[in-house]
């Protein structure tokens, strides 16, 4: 499965600006230079790569669950700190990193496990760093059909907003800013010079928007 992500979503071409632009300020955001950064669930290594083009002095650590994940992340980006992890039980140590990114990391964690890998975050992350997190708001959850091309089930869930917003409060991330928005081509398309269509709204559990929270530790 992973040669076929990596062949399908190989860089950020996809990514709306608008959801790029929130990586961006994660970054400037960053309060120390040269910053560390830990990519939690890095998958195939796409966002290390972006992640190094807005600031090439970034000390970048990637985890992910995957093996075939890692070995992809480890073909593009030899020498830099890789590790097979689950989010919810990083080995890194306490405070290590001035920021965390988990871009679509958390989508296939059930919501009642959210809790423990937010403070795992909290817990790398030095005082006053930033966590990063995207995923698809909504509720319920998605048995992925094929997901890239293979046989296997893969269960992708939609996180409710206010549950994350209180779970990631509760393991002692603060909010910054939140970025929420439709998914393209749902609630409106945009047809010919800019007129929009309205279209159906998506059916119950299914994808409804992206979120991104920009959240900072308190300690
Ligand atoms: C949709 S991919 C996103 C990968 C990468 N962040 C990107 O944007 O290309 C989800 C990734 O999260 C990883 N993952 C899922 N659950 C995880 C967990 N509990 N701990 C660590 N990685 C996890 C998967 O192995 C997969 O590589």
């Amino acid at each position: 499965m992973a040669g076929s992500y990596a062949e399908l979503i190989r860089d950020t071409r996809y990514e709306a600006a608008v959801d790029l632009g929130m990586v961006t300020l994660f970054v400037q955001s960053l309060a120390q230079r040269p910053a560390t950064v830990l990519d939690a669930g890095c998958g195939t290594g796409r966002m290390i790569t972006h992640l190094s083009t807005l600031d090439p002095e970034l000390v970048i650590a990637g985890s992910d669950l995957s093996p075939g994940m890692l070995a992809r992340a480890r073909s593009q980006h030899p020498g830099l700190e890789l590790v097979a992890a689950d989010n919810a039980s990083l080995p890194f140590a306490d405070e290590r990193f001035d920021g965390v990114l988990a871009w679509y990391s958390t989508i296939h964690t059930p919501p009642h496990r959210l809790g423990a890998i937010f403070e795992e975050f909290r817990r790398v992350v030095r005082p006053g760093g930033l966590v990063l997190l995207g995923f698809q708001a909504g509720t319920g959850d998605r048995r992925l059909d094929k997901p890239y091309g293979h046989d296997v089930d893969l269960v992708a869930y939609l996180h409710h907003t206010p549950y994350v917003r209180d779970a990631l409060i509760h393991s002692g991330l603060a909010p910054v800013a939140v970025l929420d928005r439709s998914a393209r081509g749902g609630g409106a398309r945009r047809r010919g010079r800019g007129a929009l269509r309205p279209v159906p709204p998506p059916p119950q559990g299914r994808c409804s928007r992206l979120e991104l929270r920009f959240s900072t530790v308190w300690k």
